[in-house]
């Protein structure tokens, strides 16, 4: 790489060099040099939103001191948040035909379903996890059921405990009778019906972090964000997610994400032209 690649408009070198470490040590998220344009697109902003004059005033702040609530906000400045509601579909419908029904075949006794989803942004992916078993396995009211969402960001977490989108959000992927029958509609915006709500456990957690608290799991769903994190980043999540995933379960990852060559005690479950992972018996 060379310094060139490094250039961003009003900010020196070894400042974007600074903030690159900084997101990659604290969040495994390795900022492309193709990628500075988000340095100046979300920096500039942020760092005016927070009273400085400029990025390098930020910055300056930032290397005086150790790391605190102001660099933490930073690294959530730099996250991409894009998702949608059933984002690509056909994972949902594989969750609907063929995940759901194996993991409920494996806990019918003990009546308990664990559903993680690792980097939920502003919620319409839990909620779209959720809303697939409301609608299509009513018989599983009486469940023990628990989805537990979890982003590093605060501002994203927020969002998905708040459970409301506005109209251009919720025409991305939700179908008029799931709109018509989970959410309700205030003004220009619409919000999920409180008791479905309530049934997202919402928590903020670094997925290069501690990941304490997490129950065993029947199924991982890690989608669209193992791409931003280096090598060493994602073997050591796979690992950890190899160490809560139940023997029948299942991890979900985003259509350009995979474990092959990543991690070989994953095997490749191939299902109607895409793929979803589980760990090797033996
Ligand atoms: C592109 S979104 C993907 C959202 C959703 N999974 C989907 O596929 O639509 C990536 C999310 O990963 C989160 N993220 C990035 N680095 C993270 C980390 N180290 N720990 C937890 N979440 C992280 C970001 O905040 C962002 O909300």
């Amino acid at each position: 790489m060379t310094s060139r690649n490094l250039v961003v408009p009003e900010i020196s070198f070894e400042d974007v060099t600074y903030i690159r470490n900084l997101i990659r040590v604290r969040s495994g998220m390795v900022l492309e040099p193709e990628k500075n344009y988000l340095l100046q697109s979300r920096l500039k902003p942020f760092a005016k939103q927070e009273g400085f004059g400029s990025m390098a005033d930020l910055v300056s702040q930032l290397r005086q001191t150790s790391y605190g609530p102001l660099h933490k906000r930073v690294v959530e400045a730099m996250t991409i948040n894009e998702t949608s509601f059933f984002r690509d579909l056909v994972p949902f419908q594989i969750l609907k035909d063929r995940l759901l029904p194996e993991v409920i075949q494996a806990n019918v006794d003990i009546k308990r379903l664990h559903i993680w989803c690792g980097a939920s942004s502003s919620g319409q992916e839990p909620y779209s996890i959720l809303l697939t078993i409301l609608h299509h396995f009513p018989e599983l009211a009486s469940w023990d059921i628990r989805v537990i969402a979890t982003d590093i960001s605060q501002q994203m977490i927020k969002r998905g405990q708040e459970g409301r989108y506005g109209s251009f959000e919720v025409n991305r992927g939700l179908s008029p009778p799931l709109l018509n029958t989970y959410f309700s509609r205030h003004g220009m915006e619409w919000q999920i019906r409180d008791d479905v709500r309530s049934m997202i456990e919402f928590r903020e957690m670094n997925l290069a972090g501690s990941w304490l608290g997490l129950p065993r799991m029947d199924l991982v769903f890690m989608r669209n964000v193992m791409v931003y994190f280096d090598m060493e980043t994602r073997k050591d999540i796979l690992r950890r997610i190899r160490g809560i995933l139940a023997s029948h379960g299942y991890l979900i990852l985003g259509a350009t994400e995979t474990t092959l060559a990543v991690d070989d005690h994953f095997e490749r479950v191939p299902v109607n032209g895409t793929s979803v992972y589980r760990v090797k018996k033996g």
